[in-house]
């Protein structure tokens, strides 16, 4: 493998974003082979790469998307569905997981009658006012610790309030299909799901007994990533998800998730170069020509801890490991133990690092950040 990434940066330069299809692939069958009465909405989000869209829609995903354009990223293939399938329905193939939408985009997304969570009294009469094609899916907080991103502080209805909220909506002449959660991003701790699950089960018991034909469960993203060897493993956290499944729910229910991480963080690996090195209070700082505000830019906004390879061996000890703008806080990563006889002109590379990373990248100071090539498409 080290050998195919030398060739490829030497060809394309770096830094390099290589993503791999064939992980792509094995991770969504993964999904689905151990969750299999769970429909995978892939969450756009956390890669919204145009080829990883068209190579998980061939795989047969559906996706979560988060604002307009990534409705739109989707949608271009669903246009073509949509002619030739009569029994299409969107909701089969997008939910968009945002709690909080603009008027504006409510409005443009009217006419594609959508799925669209909320989680708050005010959404409902926008979406009523803008939206009122949409099917609603009611966002539960659930508890999230433990897990790298939290995101029950931002998002999700108590479950004491859940009874108003969709007797809220049935009231406005809308329609709750469903109920979701989102138990944290790279969550460890399986407690988590359980929970949710729980507490999920009885607010549909609620629906059930008021006659609401409320049928879509949402489990979300969350679906631990095997970083390193003390990542627990999906295989277990998906026996987990499948008996309590079976345990809480009726037959009747559709279960649906929207894996991020899950499905690309280990298709990707970025070659970045040493354009400079120093050494600042006697630890070597290795300057590299990609940092913080591209394609590391998780580090800063998902929590994430990088890991670095060189391909030179040599003695190693702890290094600094820095990008290429003139911002102190582009910091990679304090404590990297590489090799101390690196070279400018030496490759690093980064495995795992497919998700939140050249989604939330930018282009300050001037530095474009990674090219990004695919292999096995
Ligand atoms: C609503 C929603 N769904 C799905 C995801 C994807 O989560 P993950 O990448 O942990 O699978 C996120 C991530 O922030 C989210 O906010």
């Amino acid at each position: 493998m080290k050998n195919e990434l030398i060739k490829l940066a030497q060809k394309h330069g770096t830094p390099l974003f290589i993503i791999d299809h064939d992980v792509i692939r094995k991770n969504f069958r993964s999904f689905k082979k151990n969750l299999p009465n769970v429909q995978a909405y892939y969450a756009v989000k956390a890669n919204s790469n145009q080829e990883i869209i068209e190579t998980l829609f061939k795989e047969g995903a559906s996706f979560d998307v988060a604002s307009y354009n990534e409705f739109m990223q989707v949608y271009k293939y669903l246009k073509l569905l949509q002619k030739s399938d009569k029994y299409f329905f969107i909701w089969d193939k997008i939910i968009f997981s945002n709690t909080i939408k603009d008027r504006d985009t409510l409005k443009k997304i009217k006419k594609y009658k959508p799925l669209v969570t909320y989680d708050n009294a005010d959404e409902v009469k926008k979406i009523k006012q803008f939206c009122p094609t949409a099917g609603l899916v009611l966002r539960l907080k659930v508890p999230d610790t433990g897990s790298q991103v939290e995101l029950s502080s931002k998002f999700g209805a108590e479950p004491g309030e859940a009874d108003d909220l969709i007797q809220l909506v049935f009231d406005s002449g809308l329609t709750v299909e469903g109920l979701s959660f989102h138990v944290g991003s790279q969550c460890t701790n399986f407690d988590n799901y359980s929970s949710a699950l729980q507490i999920t089960s009885e607010i549909l018991k609620t629906c059930r007994k008021k006659g609401y034909d409320t049928r879509i469960v949402d489990i979300g993203g969350g679906f631990p990533v095997p970083y390193d060897a003390q990542s627990p493993r999906f295989e277990q956290l998906a026996k987990v998800i499948n008996s309590e499944c079976k345990r809480l729910f009726p037959k009747d229910v559709e279960l649906i998730a929207e894996p991020g991480r899950f499905m690309v963080a280990t298709a990707a690996t970025l070659v970045s170069e040493i354009i400079g090195k120093a050494r600042r209070e006697g630890k070597i700082f290795y300057h590299i020509n990609d940092g913080v505000y591209q394609t590391f830019s998780g580090v800063v906004f998902d929590h994430w801890l990088p890991n670095f390879t060189a391909f030179r061996r040599g003695k190693k000890e702890v290094c600094t490991v820095v990008g290429p703008t003139c911002d102190s806080f582009d910091k990679i990563s304090l404590s990297e133990h590489l090799p101390g006889n690196l070279e400018i002109g030496d490759y690093l590379y980064t495995e795992n690092i497919g998700a939140y990373s050249t989604a939330s990248a930018t282009k300050f100071n001037g530095f474009d950040g990674a090219k990004i090539i695919h292999i096995n498409k």
